[in-house]
């Protein structure tokens, strides 16, 4: 897979826009700011093909992001920012639901946390429901370069117990001021695609 050869393909608020090409789906879900478009950028070695700001909200669209036409990194919109109003969050909340709900080739969806502080209510529910669609979930630990050795042990092990965690799911640190996380992620990506071409199917 040729990381160079990465771009965004489809901004949808549908199903009906969603790419016809079907390729193995990668979905990062979270909190709105929790680091989503900066983790794919991270993973791509890219500074702002995914769109990032400080304020929380950016990503309205789910955004497809065409890897060498091998896989799709999908960035949705996050949850949990207050400002929006009630008919918006409505609005994100049931197209989140239908992508994960309907779409056949998701591989895995990765749910980010921010490993600064205890998973918030959203977060919780947000693993359940997720639960209910795909077997497993990845849970992912941002921002991990804003706390210490110390502290980032300590919050781990607060997200592990918080969202009732077992030896089955996966909690990775990540942070896009340094390499942590990324071959992790990439691992978990390419084994997962790995399991595909070997299958009889
Ligand atoms: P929405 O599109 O609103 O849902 O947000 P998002 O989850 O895509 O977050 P985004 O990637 O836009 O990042 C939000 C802010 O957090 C930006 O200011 C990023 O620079 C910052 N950020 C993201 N990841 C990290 C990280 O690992 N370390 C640090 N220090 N900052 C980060
Ligand atoms: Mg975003």
């Amino acid at each position: 897979m040729n990381l160079h050869n990465a771009n965004i393909a489809v901004s949808a608020v549908s199903p009906a826009q969603y790419p016809s090409m079907v390729i193995p789906e990668f979905a990062f879900v979270g909190r709105s700011n929790v680091g989503k478009s900066s983790l794919i950028n991270k993973l791509l070695n890219r500074r702002s093909l995914a769109r990032i700001s400080s304020t929380p909200g950016k990503t309205a669209t789910i955004n497809f992001y065409n890897i060498d036409d091998t896989i799709f990194l999908v960035d949705l919109p996050g949850y949990g920012y207050a400002a929006r109003s009630k008919n918006e969050i409505k609005k994100w909340g049931e197209m989140i639901e239908e992508y994960l709900g309907t779409r056949q080739q998701i591989y895995q969806v990765f749910l980010l946390v921010d490993s600064r502080h205890k998973p918030t209510a959203d977060d919780v529910l947000m693993l359940e429901w997720i639960r209910s669609y795909q077997q497993s979930v990845v849970i992912i630990a941002t921002k991990a370069d804003k706390l210490s050795k110390r502290e980032l042990e300590h919050n781990l092990e607060l997200i592990y117990t918080t969202l009732e965690l077992t030896d089955d799911d996966v909690l990775v640190p990540f942070s896009t001021k340094s390499e942590e996380g990324k071959i992790t992620v990439w691992d978990m990506i390419n084994l997962l695609l790995e399991g595909e071409d070997s299958s009889d199917k």
